[in-house]
């Protein structure tokens, strides 16, 4: 694995590959790799010729308050399990090469409505660093195919628009979300936990479950699904920032032109904010039809 810190060398070795007529799958990361990063480089290797995967912690994305000076760098650690992975390029730059006139300077890419609902509105700005940073990293190596993690549900979506409003010619494919035995969604912050709030983690996903279980059986009354799933949450031992159900695709409110649910959630245990999120698809002539009849 070669592992390269500046644009120019990373872009001279990927030209090499090019002209070699090989495909190039990226994925972007911010290190502190778990095995759902691990599962996203998998999908990557069976799409591609070559895998490069990129850890830099964007602190464009992180607010004033946030965990930017805590979160976890592990670059050796991450190295050896990208090594084992057979990924062949990692690229590992310096603030100075992403923001080298600083970040108030630097050129923002935003994503109107989707970007500031659900985690946009407790995280003002947060999915503007994570546009402007992912829109650079991809003009930098300009993969063929780019690989994101469906547990950052709305960055995924928000992801997907702007390279489809900017033309970008890349491929967005998405990896369904890696999860403990107990269903908690693999993620960095999850080491923040202790034991008791480990203990008590799962309940997010088990609460999202049974929203699309009550869903699925033909309750339609959202608001009602939503204030008991918070309920819950709070009983539990959380902090809830937002338990919503969407339209999967819009990320808005559920329409009767609504192919898919998606029902997301963030909370806190203690300090740690966890998101996860589920599915559900619905048939639009037969299941519309259950739920408007309900
Ligand atoms: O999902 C992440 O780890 C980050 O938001 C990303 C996509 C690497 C951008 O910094």
């Amino acid at each position: 694995m070669r592992t390269y810190s500046t644009n120019a060398k990373l872009q001279s070795a990927l030209r090499d590959f090019r002209q070699k007529g090989s495909s190039i799958a990226f994925v972007p990361t911010m290190g502190n790799l778990h095995q759902g990063h691990l599962d996203l480089v998998r999908k990557a290797k069976r799409l591609c010729d070559v895998v490069v995967v990129s850890i830099f912690v964007n602190p464009l994305q992180f607010g004033p308050n946030e965990d930017l000076d805590a979160y976890p760098r592990t670059l050796s650690a991450d190295k050896e399990k990208l090594f084992a992975e057979g990924v062949q390029v990692l690229y590992a730059p310096g603030l100075e090469e992403i923001y080298p006139e600083g970040m108030a300077a630097q050129t923002q890419v935003q994503v109107p409505d989707l970007g500031n609902t659900l985690c946009g509105s407790s995280r003002p700005g947060h999915f503007d660093g994570v546009t402007t940073v992912v829109s650079k990293l991809f003009n930098i190596v300009q993969p063929d195919v780019a690989v994101f993690g469906e547990k950052d549900f709305q960055q995924l979506s928000i992801v997907r628009k702007m390279v489809k409003d900017l033309c970008m010619p890349i491929e967005i494919v998405a990896v369904a979300t890696t999860r403990d035995e107990d269903g908690l969604a693999k993620s960095s912050r999850n080491g923040y936990l202790n034991d008791q709030q480990r203990n008590i983690a799962p309940v997010l996903h088990q609460t999202l479950n049974s929203c699309r279980e009550a869903i699925a059986c033909g309750f339609d009354n959202f608001l009602q699904l939503e204030s008991h799933a918070r309920m819950k949450l709070l009983q539990a031992g959380f902090e809830p920032d937002y338990f919503a159900i969407r339209d999967a695709r819009t990320l808005l409110a559920v329409t009767e032109d609504t192919e898919e649910i998606a029902i997301l959630a963030a909370a806190r245990l203690g300090a740690t904010r966890l998101i996860d999120n589920v599915k559900l698809g619905l048939n639009p002539v037969s299941d519309w039809g259950m739920l408007a009849d309900g």
